[in-house]
């Protein structure tokens, strides 16, 4: 298939073009490069032996986005491009529900116009909020999200669901996505954000590089079993695969949505632990007062997607571990 993947030289979209193209695809990037780097572009051809064709450009430009869907003929879309710093989100809402929410409706637009069906759809587990109970499965509450970030994927699903009660000829399959991780063996593609991280394994790769002192852990009150707060870790990769695997059940599918974590919860200090137990003692950390705004628990129930898409993870924490740090190494030599 021609699949258009918005957002490809980011940091899930490249390990899924990856994918995309080992499985024999042929893959259309559009970036703005506004958390990304070109270079990402030679990493996915040194890794595949494929350039894919690339469009530097904002989802924002309807008019040249027109242009990209007159000179492709595309099958399916793949869309991550989207803002998606939590803490940012509150500081500058209005940017993030412009470009997460009018991107996506421009996009939806130009499928429509086209008449191209398949869309693929990046969600976040963020979407449950505070959930009644874990492992989250599907039906629990959504909606809910604590932050304006998380309230673009509510809103974003709720207009997917709209168009496809207006036109049920629509094929739309909402991943939403738990903690991923790890980055492709190789070392050249990765997690790089442009600016501080504030995610958990990239400040944990910055502690390790020497950038930073020490980890802050968020909170060891929690009522878990260390005290620290609980997360579904999922390689990049394998999610990378999750996405192939929704393409090749989209057609004729409707509207779907699919959970892709590993169904296992690694609390925040076990995953320090498992970084420092593969890697060498890299990594010091301190317990600081709880981050306002966190879920305590949050683990996947994955039984919809293994069962309907015949999805399964096969990497494990150590892996993430091992692939973080090797990717990191790898882009400060290059
Ligand atoms: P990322 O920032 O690495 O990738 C997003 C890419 O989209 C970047 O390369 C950025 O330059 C591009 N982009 C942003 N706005 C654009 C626009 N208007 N036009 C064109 N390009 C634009 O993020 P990621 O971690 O790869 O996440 C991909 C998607 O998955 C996002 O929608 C994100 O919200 C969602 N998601 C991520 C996580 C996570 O923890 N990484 C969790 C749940 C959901
Ligand atoms: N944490 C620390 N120290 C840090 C960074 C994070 O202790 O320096 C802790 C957090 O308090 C939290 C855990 O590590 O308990 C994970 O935090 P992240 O910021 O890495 O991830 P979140 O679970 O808060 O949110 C992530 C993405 C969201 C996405 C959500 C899906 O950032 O975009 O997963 O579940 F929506």
């Amino acid at each position: 298939m021609e699949i258009l993947v918005t957002g490809g030289l980011g940091f899930i979209g490249s390990h899924t073009v990856v994918e995309l193209i080992e499985n024999g695809h042929n893959v259309i990037i559009i970036d703005n490069l506004s958390n990304s780097k070109i270079e990402v572009l030679g990493k996915i051809e040194l890794i595949t032996g494929t350039k894919p064709k690339f469009y530097q450009m904002d989802l924002l430009n309807f008019e040249t986005l027109q242009k990209v869907f007159k000179e492709n003929k595309i099958d399916g879309v793949i869309h991550f491009a989207g803002l998606k710093a939590v803490a940012e989100s509150i500081q500058i809402p209005l940017k993030y529900y412009e470009n997460n929410i009018i991107g996506t409706i421009n996009l939806l637009k130009c499928m429509q116009d086209n008449d191209i069906k398949n869309f693929v759809f990046s969600s976040s587990a963020c979407v449950y909020g505070f959930p009644n109970k874990n492992p989250i499965d599907e039906d629990s509450p959504s909606n809910c999200a604590t932050n304006p970030y998380g309230r673009t994927k509510c809103f974003i699903e709720e207009i997917l669901k709209d168009c496809y009660m207006a036109n049920p000829t629509f094929n739309f399959t909402i991943l939403r996505y738990f903690n991923p991780i790890g980055a492709h063996k190789s070392g050249l593609i990765g997690e790089d954000p442009n600016g501080i991280p504030n995610n958990l394994m990239p400040y944990i790769l910055r502690v390790a590089e020497g950038k930073s002192d020490k980890l802050h852990i968020f909170g060891n009150d929690y009522d878990t079993q260390d005290g620290t707060c609980i997360r579904d870790f999922i390689h990049v990769v394998d999610l990378a695969k999750g996405h192939v695997k929704a393409l090749e059940h989209i057609n004729n599918s409707g509207l779907n949505i699919y959970n892709l974590g590993t169904g296992k919860g690694t609390s925040v200090l076990e995953l320090v632990n498992s970084f420092n137990s593969v890697n060498g003692n890299l990594v010091n950390y301190d317990f600081v007062e709880r981050r306002p705004g966190d879920v305590p628990v949050n683990f996947a129930k994955t039984d919809k997607a293994k069962n309907e898409l015949g999805f399964e993870t096969k990497l494990n924490i150590e892996d993430m571990c091992k692939d973080s740090w090797h990717f990191s190494q790898t882009k400060n030599k290059l």
